[in-house]
């Protein structure tokens, strides 16, 4: 079985990803932290002419079985960097197949990311689109950042959030939006557990129709 799940920056679909593939013994495979590990490949370089080659160049090289440094990787600099990145066609192209193989492996996986029911994966058995508004994510994401000791300005985390969005939905190669036979999902008003238990409801009335 193959489970994608997509949705904007902050929604939960990581930990609803990871909450899932827990339930259904399945893998599950973070794919923001592939863009968040070439964008901090090529930080510092941000404003330099040849900015899109180096960063064909850090997907092409991605070792994705190796990403360790996973404060770095899930920080808010790596976030923006990764949405840098991810508006270059060849870096997606790049990586595209990692995350096809990394899907078709035998005992299933899940994906989150963008564009896994759009792009990587239109064949996924089930797609779930998470959305949630953008004040609540902004809180979620201010109480992670809060939770491993870090200071949050909520105003710019807010506007980050809203930044980041605007850009990866004008993303011409992202693939952002939501798939026509994914089903929506709308975490706003849902805690965890809540998020979860309505997330594997779906799953189960998905592949029990198939
Ligand atoms: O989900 P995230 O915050 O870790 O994603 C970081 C950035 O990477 C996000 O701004 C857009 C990009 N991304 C993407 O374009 N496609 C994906 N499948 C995953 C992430």
């Amino acid at each position: 079985m193959i489970i994608a799940v997509d949705g904007p920056a902050a929604s939960g679909k990581g930990t609803l990803a990871a909450g899932l593939a827990a339930h259904y013994g399945l893998a599950h495979l973070d794919t923001g932290l592939l863009y968040r590990a070439v964008g901090l490949a090529v930080r510092g370089h941000l404003d330099a002419p040849d900015f899109e080659v180096r960063a064909i160049e850090a997907a092409r090289a991605l070792d994705a079985a190796h990403l360790t440094n996973l404060r770095e990787l899930t920080g808010a600099e790596a976030g923006m960097l990764a949405s840098r990145v991810a508006v270059i066609g060849e870096v997606r192209a790049a990586m595209r197949q990692y995350q096809r193989d990394f899907a078709h492996r035998p005992g299933g996986a899940v994906l989150d990311g963008r564009d896994i029911g759009t792009v990587v994966c239109p064949d996924a058995d089930v797609k779930l689109f998470i959305a949630a508004d953008s004040k609540a994510r902004m809180e979620r994401r201010a109480r992670q950042l809060e939770a491993r000791g870090e200071v949050v300005d909520r105003y710019a985390l807010y506007h980050q959030i809203e930044e980041r969005d605007a850009r990866d939905m004008a993303n011409p190669h992202g693939g952002f939006y939501q798939a026509a036979d994914a089903v929506l999902l709308d975490t706003t008003q849902l805690g965890i557990e809540a998020a979860l238990q309505a997330a594997v409801a779906i799953v189960d009335k998905v592949m029990a129709g198939k």
